[in-house]
């Protein structure tokens, strides 16, 4: 079963650099640091509670991570699921001949994993892992949410489902963006299939422009975002004023991806 989200993996230039950022300006410690010889990258996992971020940077440019880099620079990867049984779920996968990349699980970075095809889950591409004993377990909340654009909100839905396990039970119209957002919850975040209500929304447009993709952003809730805000402009950082969120009761003020290797670090604020 599919129990909360693993971790999400960015493709960097170069490791070292990344963890300048992520690890000595956020603070998320460092789990793993290898070279996976096969896959020709190095990867570095950072913890951010009960999820992760793996950071990925080529170590020869004739692999599919070397070759997104060039074409894609700097973004989101992949999104990783963590199951504690990854043979049954490829099992049922298969059975229901889901595209896979992997027919039979290998070794990575988080454990046993495998890839399904993005053609199958609308353009996300999502590992499972399943970690070896003893791997890094926190039961913190990590992770508020992250975002998938979807062009087909009713087949997206039918796949997350199918797929993954992962249902949509709350939906939210923010007014005048002419967009729904499914929330799925999975573990302690929320999944968001973005989709758009009219044609000429800023959503649909993007869809036209870059198909479904998975945003390369993740929230994470803070408890004072004026206070955090405070401190990472005294590190250097540019942020903007904290600012009404789309969410229900929520101010946002975000980390470019620009500033943060690709992968964009919206804090969030809730008055709860
Ligand atoms: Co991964």
């Amino acid at each position: 079963m599919i129990d909360r989200i693993h971790h999400v993996g960015i493709v960097v230039h170069s490791a070292d650099d990344a963890l300048g950022f992520f690890r000595d300006t956020l603070g998320l410690p460092v789990t793993e640091d290898r070279v996976v010889e096969e896959q020709g990258v190095r990867g570095v996992l950072l913890a951010c509670g009960e999820n992760e971020i793996e950071l990925l940077e080529p170590t020869r440019d004739d692999t599919g991570v070397a070759r997104f880099l060039q074409s894609r620079g700097q973004t989101l990867h992949h999104i990783c699921f963590n199951t504690d049984d990854i043979d049954a779920e490829l099992a049922r996968l298969k059975a229901m001949n889901v595209q896979l990349i992997d027919e039979t699980p290998r070794d990575g970075l988080a454990g046993r994993i495998a890839f399904i095809h993005p053609k199958a889950m609308h353009g996300v591409l999502v590992e499972l892992a399943t970690p070896p004993a003893g791997s890094h377990v926190s039961h913190d909340k990590g992770f508020d949410h992250l975002a998938v654009s979807v062009a087909d909100y009713i087949a997206a839905q039918e796949s997350w489902k199918h797929i993954v396990g992962l249902e949509v039970v709350n939906e939210i119209h923010p007014e005048g963006r002419g967009m729904v957002i499914g929330q799925m919850p999975c573990g302690q975040a929320i999944i968001e299939l973005l989709a758009a209500t009219t044609p000429d929304s800023p959503l649909a447009q993007r869809l036209l422009e870059q198909g479904e993709r998975a945003s390369s952003m993740v929230a994470i809730e803070v408890a004072d975002l004026d206070a955090e805000v405070a401190k990472y402009r005294a590190k250097g950082l540019t942020m903007p004023d904290p600012a009404v969120g789309v969410l229900p009761d929520s101010r946002t003020s975000t980390i470019s991806a620009e500033q943060a290797f690709g992968l964009a670090i919206q804090l969030i604020e809730f008055k709860r």
